[in-house]
């Protein structure tokens, strides 16, 4: 594993836009596994500075996104659907039909998990996953658990990530409380993995994470095991561990 360590924000921003812009140089129709959450805002930002400055061209790269709200519209602005499109897809020239989401409105978690995992397959799997990191370790929405699930599965939130999305939505009981999310398995196929950490307040969980035991109790440890896995963090995420 590697770690990268940014001053502030916008550096991990842009350090992790140019590793994804590295990417889709050396493989114009690659695979881009995708992340929601506000720390990879900034991340979309500057792909798109660089989209608009001529410098990337996305129109062969195929994305699949890690997660996806069960019950929610794409018409909502909290689906992460909307949230890819507003942040990124809108704003580049990727063919949307080569845009891929866990599909939120379908009612059966089967058919949408079973659905999502061919999708995955048929394209390939990832040449780079970005990830965030939720509070509890998370990543997509695998959460603590005794095991690590292993593809696309329905998962009930857990009290804590309800909490910290709560912020997006009007009251406690309009945030959803079951999402559909890409397993631990699939992410680990991928040939990269990017990590993206921001904040104080993401500290503990950095250190728990990457610098403590493997356990599906801290879903995100087990990128340890990942070869060829980069974290970018910046200087606050990083205050608790000796760098
Ligand atoms: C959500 C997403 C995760 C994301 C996490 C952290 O739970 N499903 O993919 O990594 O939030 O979000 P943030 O970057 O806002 O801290």
């Amino acid at each position: 594993m590697k770690i990268i360590k940014a001053k502030d924000y916008d550096e991990m921003s842009r350090k992790a836009a140019n590793l994804i812009a590295a990417q889709i140089y050396v493989k114009p129709d690659c695979v881009l596994g995708l992340a929601t959450g506000s720390t990879p805002i900034g991340t979309y930002k500057e792909l798109v500075a660089k989209y608009e400055m001529g410098d990337l061209d996305f129109s062969e790269v195929t994305t699949v996104n890690l997660d996806e709200y069960k019950g929610i519209t794409k018409e909502n602005d909290q689906s992460y659907y909307y949230f890819m499109n507003d942040n990124l897809f809108s704003h580049v020239n990727i063919n949307k039909e080569k845009t891929f989401l866990p599909d939120g409105t379908e009612p059966d978690s089967d058919k949408a998990c079973n659905a999502y995992n061919e999708i995955i397959h048929s394209v390939g799997g990832q040449d780079l996953q970005l990830l965030g990191l939720g509070h509890n370790g998370h990543i997509g929405f695998n959460e603590p658990a005794s095991e690590f699930p292993l593809e696309t599965h329905c998962v009930d939130l857990t009290e804590s990530t309800i909490k910290a999305n709560q912020r997006f939505f009007a009251s406690y009981d309009d945030v959803p409380k079951q999402a559909y999310t890409m397993g631990i398995k699939t992410i680990m196929q991928a040939k990269k993995v990017l990590v993206v950490v921001s904040g104080e307040d993401k500290a503990d969980i950095v250190q728990k994470a990457f610098f403590g035991p493997v356990t599906p109790e801290v879903p995100a440890s087990v990128l340890q095991l990942h070869p060829d896995c980069t974290v970018v963090a910046d200087a606050a995420a990083l205050s608790k561990v000796n760098m």
